[in-house]
């Protein structure tokens, strides 16, 4: 039997269920990690100019593997955000375009797409979606409500943040085409967490994070772009790849590549993931993980009087689950919890409503979402957490 816990490198003092906010590295995967920064101090030169650009090549193919897509399709970014943020300073919006969303989307993302959308005096369109959704026909009539004759572009989460759900990005995708719509999926939760196919999925842009779900250093993420649209994506630094003196046969790898001196540790860690991956039949970990989130949803919903935000089924639900609470104040809610209940959770708002969500992964037990469960009926008891009367 693996001990799941000692691979981890995470304080044993705590009730960790909060492994989507920013994953947590396995040692294997850190050592890894470390490795690569050593090698790099030991002959910056060499590893900076030679030895990183290889590895990274590498990387990028063995990632596109895991993915389904060509490696020459994906840059290795930082994170999602600065994904986002190419494509939205490149996006050539013209007044009274509209993008079209969700109003499920990451806070940072909407306010990236927000910024944008001002500048250029176009609209962003967070189409309302009822909750909790009823079916993903119901979700689907409801978000291309909000589509219009200006709509150019379809941004949407494959797994949102707040509500921790699972939405139709491959409907959308289908159906986004056959309206000519581009596609542009944030898929920071995705990698490592569900399967994700990129050639099935036929997005046009795509970004994940490596640093979450496939378990890599903080700061290893991707941007994937269909090679349709590669011609119009600026990077959002121009270095050394524009007008290159060695350039490759991908003008969007050398554009993208190259933004200064930096550290490609986290990026070169990418493959250890992967390995870690196979090594430990993650996919099987996983698949556990996904019941015990979803098994234990109902129950808690139950203790503060919400609904399950969508069908409990595998359609919708990870190994992230969302409960509705109400409570006065949510950052306080949430202190409380670490610092009087050592648990790590996060209570998230979103349009006037607060979620706890909780993250099942290897090393998280039925007793530490049982000890969830005692402290939330502790704090109802104790007047904090109130009940919606549902
Ligand atoms: C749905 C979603 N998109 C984007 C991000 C942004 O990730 P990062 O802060 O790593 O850029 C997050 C982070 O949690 C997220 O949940």
């Amino acid at each position: 039997m693996i001990n799941y816990s000692n691979l981890f490198l995470l304080d044993p003092e705590i009730t960790f269920l909060n492994f989507g906010s920013f994953g947590a590295c396995p040692k294997p995967i850190f050592e890894k990690y470390q490795e690569w920064q050593l090698k790099l101090e030991r002959e910056p030169v060499q590893f900076i100019v030679n030895e990183a650009l290889v590895e990274l090549e590498n990387v990028r193919k063995e990632l596109g593997l895991f993915l389904g897509c060509c490696h020459k399709d994906l840059v290795m970014v930082m994170n999602p955000s600065y994904a986002i943020n190419t494509i939205a300073k490149s996006f050539s919006l013209k007044e009274d375009d509209e993008i079209l969303t969700t109003n499920l989307e990451y806070g940072a993302c909407d306010r990236t797409w927000t910024y944008y959308c001002e500048k250029a005096k176009a609209k962003y369109v967070r189409q309302q979606i009822s909750l909790p959704i009823q079916s993903k026909d119901v979700f689907l009539e409801e978000f291309w409500k909000g589509y219009s004759d200006k709509t150019r572009a379809i941004f949407i989460s494959q797994i949102t943040s707040a509500t921790g759900l699972i939405l139709p990005v491959k409907e959308i995708c289908d159906e986004a085409k056959k309206r000519g719509l581009l596609t542009i999926v944030d898929g920071a939760h995705v990698p490592g967490h569900i399967e994700l196919n990129l050639s099935e999925l036929q997005a046009d842009i795509y970004t994940g994070a490596c640093h979450k779900w496939l378990m890599g250093p903080k700061g290893s993420s991707f941007l994937y772009v269909n090679k349709e649209n590669q011609h119009w994506v600026d990077p959002l630094l121009i270095s050394w790849g524009f007008q290159s003196d060695f350039p490759s046969d991908s003008t969007f790898i050398d554009y993208h590549q190259t933004a200064g001196t930096r550290d490609y540790a986290a990026f070169l860690t990418v493959t250890e993931c992967l390995k870690f991956r196979e090594k430990f039949q993650w996919n099987e970990v996983s698949q556990n993980c996904r019941k015990m989130a979803l098994e234990n949803g109902l129950r808690f919903c139950e203790l503060v009087g919400s609904e399950p935000l969508a069908p409990l089924n595998e359609d919708f639900y990870g190994q992230l689950f969302s409960i509705p609470i109400i409570v006065e104040n949510p950052q306080e809610f949430q202190k409380k919890l670490f610092n009087d209940y050592k648990i790590e959770i996060p209570v998230a708002v979103q349009n006037g409503s607060s979620y706890l969500r909780y993250s099942v992964q290897a090393f998280n037990t039925q007793n530490e979402l049982d000890y969830l469960y005692d402290s939330l009926v502790d704090l109802k008891k104790k007047g904090y957490l109130l009940s919606s009367g549902k």
